[in-house]
């Protein structure tokens, strides 16, 4: 099985709780029972639906066109994440969200990469970044709602990017090893992400009357959002 299912073949609360083993402190009690509260199949079915809307072999021009809307999805992950670290006072948690920033970082630069290797164009340029995100004229300082935001796209990301690395096609064996390498390493980082988010999301518990409900509208609206995705990215292919 691969790496990114070692908990689970699909998104659920074990898979999240799985991920933060590692994390010191451990999942705060409230944290883990609210995790557990969720509608983790309504969240499954959505995930499911967009792994639908990847091609079971991806065409070379397929491929190219999902790591463009990849590296400008991360460049907005870098830009945005890094916001809202510089907002936040706790250094352990400022710390985790800047080295999530910077991964997402390096992630737009390996879509780039993989994007100039299966087109052997080492001048294909990068993603033209719109900016400013209109995402950071709206943030109001809820950090635990853009957190939880953040925790369910990570989940969706790595069952969507596994998906991707299963369909991946390429006539050269060791160019398959190169694109099946990075993803791997991506999809490794982005369980770290959902360990980090729901670390610093289990610290928030403490203090945030309010954290189930955010947890649970921040909930609704990504299966929403994720549906809406997986219906435009089926009709792209
Ligand atoms: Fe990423
Ligand atoms: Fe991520």
């Amino acid at each position: 099985m691969r790496a990114a299912h070692d908990a689970a073949t699909k998104p659920s609360a074990s898979f999240v709780l799985s991920s933060m083993r590692d994390q010191a402190p451990g999942p705060h009690a409230d944290f883990s029972g609210a995790i557990d509260l969720l509608d983790w199949d309504e969240f499954a079915g959505a995930v499911a639906q967009l792994q639908r809307s990847v091609p079971a072999a991806l065409s070379r021009d397929s491929f190219s066109l999902l790591l463009v809307k990849q590296e400008a999805h991360e460049n907005s992950g870098t830009e945005i994440i890094g916001y809202v670290a510089d907002t936040v006072l706790n250094p352990r948690h400022r710390a985790m969200m800047k080295r999530h920033a910077a991964d997402e970082s390096r992630h737009s630069r390996v879509f780039l990469a993989l994007r100039r290797l299966i087109t052997s164009d080492a001048s294909v340029a990068a993603v033209a970044k719109k900016e400013p995100d209109p995402f950071l004229a709206r943030y109001q300082g809820d950090l635990a709602s853009f957190l939880w935001d953040t925790h369910f796209a990570e989940i969706s990301s790595i069952f969507y990017l596994d998906t991707v690395r299963r369909a991946v096609t390429h006539p050269q064996q060791a160019i398959r090893r190169k694109i099946d390498a990075a993803l791997a390493r991506v999809i490794a980082d982005e369980r770290r992400h959902v360990a980090s988010t729901a670390s610093i999301l289990s610290d928030l518990f403490r203090d945030d009357p309010l954290m189930v409900a955010r947890m649970q509208a921040s909930f609704s609206d990504y299966v929403h959002a994720v549906r809406e995705q997986a219906e435009r990215r089926t009709a792209e292919h």
